[in-house]
């Protein structure tokens, strides 16, 4: 199905898909909100190849970067507000967009299905359990068809094969970037590459 032919009818949130789409439209660039629509139907395709609820995958799909132009005040607040893991201060953007993003997308958006929720929050640094709709989203933003980075082949062919081993490749992909790179890793993230990893069949 065609994002742009969604009709939500899961209740999932109090909106259409067109004002959902426009909550978005106006919170992002217009080079984020394409993304963000790639998203949106790279998460449909995969929803639809493994099962999960596409209405569901479309809504995590869409509104997973809802949070990603935030001021960095905004997150910093919202750490204390709703005192969450001092820990998250020493990290940015990149972090808080998914981690802290979940509850501007819980608050503004109203969407309340934890499903949904945990996609969004889980979406950058993954999570040692991951369901099926929180590994579509999860692997939606990594491989959309606006993504070109060595290796975006390997993992969209991988995915389409087997959303697990996707999981795994990125997870690994992520992890050895940061360290190559000489960046932070956020806790988190290695959690999740402990979790997918070791475990899995990849090379
Ligand atoms: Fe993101
Ligand atoms: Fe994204």
């Amino acid at each position: 199905m065609k994002n742009d032919q969604l009709i939500y009818q899961g209740h999932f949130v109090p909106y259409t898909h067109d004002e959902l789409v426009g909550k978005l439209r106006a919170a992002l660039s217009d080079h984020r909100f394409q993304h963000c629509l790639r998203v949106e139907q790279t998460a449909m395709d995969l929803a639809e190849q493994n099962g999960v609820d596409v209405e569901k995958a479309a809504i995590g799909g869409l509104v997973h970067d809802y949070a990603k132009q935030r001021p960095d005040d905004d997150f910093i607040q919202a750490i204390k507000d709703y005192q969450l893991d001092p820990e998250l201060l020493n990290y940015g953007n990149a972090i808080w967009h998914g981690v802290v993003g979940w509850l501007f997308v819980k608050n503004e958006l109203q969407i309340t299905d934890i499903d949904i929720l945990n996609a969004v929050r889980y979406h950058t640094v993954g999570h040692q359990y991951m369901t099926p709709l929180e590994q579509i989203v999860y692997m939606a933003d990594y491989i959309e068809p606006g993504r070109d980075f060595p290796g975006v082949d390997e993992a969209r062919k991988m995915t389409k094969n087997n959303l697990q081993d996707g999981v795994a490749y990125q997870t690994k992909q992520t992890l050895g970037y940061l360290v190559a790179h000489n960046k932070p890793v956020f806790p988190q993230t290695i959690m999740t590459y402990n979790s997918w990893v070791p475990s899995s069949g990849i090379d």
